[in-house]
């Protein structure tokens, strides 16, 4: 049997079968997280040499070594086909097999379930920022939309059903108000996972002397986590950040949702640029818009990575287990999801053409109008239980007689009730009715603008 020379090969020696390497190995996956695990390890041996517990000479050859192989692996002269157990093995080897002695001393007073707890956190930090950039893009993507929409009228819907009318600006709108509390949800995560487990090691912490939280200020976190055997199997921010991913990957699905309706040929209200569109093998007459279809699909996978992670981690003893191993590729998933789905939506968004004309054609049928109706009359005293009866009438018999609440004549409108008179015009004007739906939030034209500077100063205040 071949010897077993792997880093962990104290207690055992007999050589593992290859099958339980293959079973067993993270790096495939875990690669990407070489910047945060050689970030971490400088870290930690400037640390070590601080407080004496390896010499600076050591803490120089791991700093530098480590430098090499980081500027090694990002330009292509080392790469991970060599294979190996999981980064942090990969790498502490790599260093060995470089620097020699020195390049053992690093994992002095640490352990690979405080050192996997840490790179996962700055891993996740990175690309929690990232992400939140792409889903700013999409927010000004969507404000500069709502600007060029701000009166552009359209039906607003509820049961899916012709409702009230609204500017398209507004309903941009909606959708931002949704991404900025993704944005939010995200940065709050992030707030609670910002400690450092450095130092919980495997589980117990250490009897060298190490400052914690000197590790923690220099790797950018606000403190250190309290108690080393939570330090090493919390991953309550993984499911936190899956679950923001989610929400948002939910607000873009609802988006796209709209998007394909908005495309069909019933509703004609948008046309996606030809970019984002695919036509048919058959139906020479289709463009079909798969991209806002497949970001609706994919909403499905970042639920299940939720779904999974809570399953993987419900159950699991004090303090690491191996199960743990699965929360990567499942966060690692969502993460790439929600990155290429905001990718797309953002240019899908700015380049689909808005047909106005089609949405104000839309607006002047199906009695959106109808409320209006009825507050004109109790404007004129008539209570609102009976001004809705008597526009009910109205609307029926419009259908009837193929006609609108904006073509009956004053004779029409005086036969269902007496007390309309000539104002009744203005009141189920389409324009008029956004324009004096002046409330806080509403659909007016001043409220839409109130909503823009919002969003304008929100994007301002959490900076680039
Ligand atoms: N690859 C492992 C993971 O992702 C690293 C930690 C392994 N620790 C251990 N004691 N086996 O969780």
């Amino acid at each position: 049997m071949a010897q077993n020379n792997k880093l962990w090969a104290g207690r055992t020696d007999g050589a593992s079968d290859r099958l339980a390497d293959d079973f067993n190995t993270s790096l495939p996956f875990d690669c990407r997280m070489f910047r945060q695990d050689i970030r971490g390890s400088m870290a930690h041996a400037t640390m070590l040499a601080a407080q004496g517990i390896i010499t600076e000479s050591d803490a120089d050859q791991i700093i530098d070594g480590l430098s090499s192989i980081l500027a090694d692996l990002e330009n292509g002269s080392l790469d991970f086909s060599e294979g190996g157990e999981d980064i942090h093995m990969f790498i502490e080897a790599e260093l060995t097999a470089r620097i020699g002695d020195a390049g053992k001393r690093l994992h002095t007073a640490r352990s690979r379930n405080d050192q996997v707890a840490l790179d996962i956190r700055l891993y996740l930090r990175d690309e929690t920022m990232t992400l939140i950039g792409q889903v700013r893009e999409l927010l000004s993507v969507l404000t500069e939309q709502a600007k060029a929409h701000a009166e552009t009228i359209m039906p607003g819907y509820t049961h899916l059903q012709r409702a009230q009318p609204i500017t398209f600006g507004h309903h941009l709108m909606a959708y931002a108000m949704m991404l900025i509390r993704d944005i939010e949800r995200m940065l709050d995560a992030l707030t609670r996972m910002n400690y450092s487990p450095l130092g919980s090691c495997a589980l117990a912490g250490t009897p060298y002397p190490i400052d914690r939280e000197a590790v923690a200020r220099s790797l950018g976190f606000d403190g250190i986590t309290l108690n080393s055997l939570d330090g090493v199997s919390d991953r309550d921010f993984v499911l936190e950040l899956n679950a923001a991913f989610a929400t948002c990957m939910m607000h873009l699905s609802r988006l796209s949702e709209e998007l394909i309706l908005w495309a069909s040929w019933e509703f004609r209200f948008v046309e996606l640029d030809d970019a984002y569109s695919t036509g048919s093998s058959i139906m020479p007459q289709k463009k079909n818009p798969d991209m806002a279809e497949l970001i609706r699909g994919k909403t499905g996978r970042v639920y299940g990575n939720l779904m999974a992670l809570y399953t993987t981690l419900k159950g699991l003893p004090l303090a690491y287990n191996k199960d743990m191993q699965e929360d990567k590729e499942a966060i690692f998933d969502s993460i790439d999801t929600l990155k290429q789905c905001l990718g797309i939506a953002a240019p899908m968004i700015r380049t689909m053409r808005v047909r106005a004309d089609n949405m104000r054609a839309a607006a002047a049928g199906g009695f959106i109008n109808a409320t209006d109706c009825a507050d004109y009359l109790v404007t004129l005293g008539v209570p609102f239980r009976e001004a809705y009866k008597v526009t009910g009438s109205l609307v029926a018999y419009c259908i009837r007689e193929k006609k609108t609440l904006e073509t009956l004549t004053l004779e029409e409108y005086k036969a269902a009730d007496a007390r309309f008179d000539e104002g009744i015009y203005d009141a189920v004007n389409l324009e008029n009715c956004v324009k004096r739906r002046t409330s806080a939030g509403g659909t007016g034209k001043a409220s839409v603008e109130a909503q823009i500077a919002y969003v304008e100063q929100f994007l301002s205040e959490i900076g680039a």
